[in-house]
């Protein structure tokens, strides 16, 4: 458990969203319940809609019981949380509700003393981060020219901009008000355990990493597949599609995470170096290779969402092969698929190694049958597995797969936090190995834009509900 942290003030922007409500008020109260929260905090939510404090408390508790009835039995404990929570009524885009909001933070500042410190959170879609942090500035809120003292950071939610231009614009708009040190540009894939275990897997073990390259290793998988479509966020949605929702960010921070070197050390900047060098050395789409090497789908019914255009051309699925072109991956497909109502829910990291350069168990097709595998699930089990070939019992000589599995779940008895538990205690501390850097967000944009360049006008694909995606999937394959 982290160091009790300083007092402070969190200020969500977008506290009336999905966002909000799923992950960082529940995580929020559960660190309060836990301890992890100062002594003396605020909680202040900010949202366009008009709602005195007690009706946003309202509103939240009841959008929480309804979420996680487990989470919130005890209704005199989610008071005490509560009584920290205040919202304010911002216009966005216009300057006079950031003075509000800073008169009432001044407010408690003199009372409590916790002005000082400042955690702002842009839980809003990207289009408008822009306004938000210079409007921050221009009322005073930020790192260079805070007139209160004590520390302010902003943490800034995913999809960071909407392709390289704009991430490079939002980077200078949120460079005039905060240093880089203080900016926490979230990925919430970051703070989730077994994403967190790639790393330690790969380089707390002697016995893989040699094996870790291009000699060895024929191709790897990653899949972000979902059984459900997406829920009430079509707004969002229209303005995101799924390569910028999953591919510039979640897909990509796992690929680096597989792909990376080993870092000098175990430091923030160190692990961020690494991972920035193996997205800069992707291999760029163009017009040439786009055809066998994305795939771009949409789901049956996809338009008939609410808020979704009903001639909308964006894509809830997309099945894509990278390269990684450098000394250790040279040649060897990176298969990345993700989408939105498939048949499962499932992430997970399959890295396929070569045959044997002899197979006297069988013909050469059939090695692949029993090709060395490791296999990490990332959820919703949370397990690794290895695959190898084994004599099957009886008088023929035959070769099976069986798999040696490690399972979070028996080998260790403690609880892992979430990813919102872990990354806000590491943005209150500072700590920002978990958060993506300047330079990884705009590489992973020029390999995205890249794609969306080199598909240009075509439209996704339609494929049914609860299917593998597209049926020309298979082509990405070959
Ligand atoms: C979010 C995406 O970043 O990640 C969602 O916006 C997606 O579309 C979600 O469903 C998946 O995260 P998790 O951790 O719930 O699997």
């Amino acid at each position: 458990m982290q160091v009790k942290p300083d007092n402070y003030s969190i200020i969500i922007f977008g506290a009336n969203s999905d966002l909000a409500a799923r992950k960082l008020f529940p995580s929020l109260y559960e660190l309060a319940q836990w301890g992890n929260l100062p002594d003396d905090y605020r909680i202040i939510g900010v949202g366009r809609a008009d709602l005195s404090h007690e009706e946003f408390r309202l509103t939240l508790q009841e959008k929480m019981a309804r979420l996680f009835p487990e989470t919130l039995t005890d209704e005199a404990t989610f008071r005490l949380f509560s009584g920290r929570l205040f919202y304010v009524r911002v216009d966005l885009a216009e300057i006079e509700g950031y003075h509000t909001l800073y008169h009432e933070l001044m407010d408690v500042s003199e009372e409590l003393g916790i002005c000082k410190n400042l955690l702002f959170y842009l839980a809003t879609p990207p289009s408008l981060a822009p306004v938000i942090v210079t409007n921050l500035g221009e009322a005073g809120f930020g790192d260079k020219i805070g007139i209160c003292g004590g520390w302010r950071k902003i943490i800034v939610e995913k999809p960071y901009g909407r392709n390289l231009q704009t991430a490079r614009e939002l980077n200078s708009v949120i460079g005039a008000v905060f240093s880089e040190k203080r900016v926490f540009r979230i990925d919430h894939y970051l703070g989730k355990e077994t994403v967190q275990n790639i790393m330690v897997f790969r380089f707390s073990n002697g016995i893989f990493e040699p094996l870790w390259n291009r000699n060895n290793i024929a191709n790897v998988t990653i899949t972000i597949a979902e059984d459900f479509g997406i829920r009430d966020r079509g707004a969002y949605y229209e303005e995101a599609g799924l390569l910028r929702d999953i591919i510039q960010n979640h897909a990509l921070q796992l690929l680096a995470a597989v792909a990376m070197e080993p870092p000098v050390d175990f430091s923030a900047d160190a692990v961020r170096d690494e991972k920035a060098k193996v997205l800069r050395s992707i291999r760029p789409f163009n017009t040439y290779n786009v055809e066998q090497s994305v795939v771009l789908g949409q789901y049956e019914g996809y338009r008939s969402e609410k808020n979704v255009a009903s001639g909308s051309t964006v894509e809830t699925f997309a099945a894509i092969k990278f390269f990684v072109d450098n000394w250790r991956w040279k040649d060897v497909p990176f298969f990345v698929k993700a989408g939105k109502n498939l048949a499962e829910t499932a992430t997970e990291i399959v890295i396929t190694f070569k045959c044997p350069p002899q197979n006297y168990f069988g013909t050469a097709e059939s090695c692949s049958y029993t090709a060395n595998q490791v296999i990490m699930r990332i959820q919703p089990e949370e397990t690794i597995a290895i695959k190898f070939g084994a004599k099957r019992p009886g008088e023929a000589v035959i070769t099976d797969p069986v798999y040696l599995k490690f399972d979070y779940k028996t080998s260790f008895t403690e609880v892992g936090l979430t990813p919102y538990h872990r990354l806000l205690l590491d943005a209150m501390a500072g700590e920002q190995m978990n958060f993506i850097r300047q330079d990884s967000v705009e590489y992973s944009w020029s390999i995205v834009d890249s794609i969306r360049d080199a598909v240009g006008d075509q439209p996704p694909e339609s494929y049914p509900v609860h299917s593998r995606g597209p049926e020309s999937v298979e082509r990405i394959y070959l």
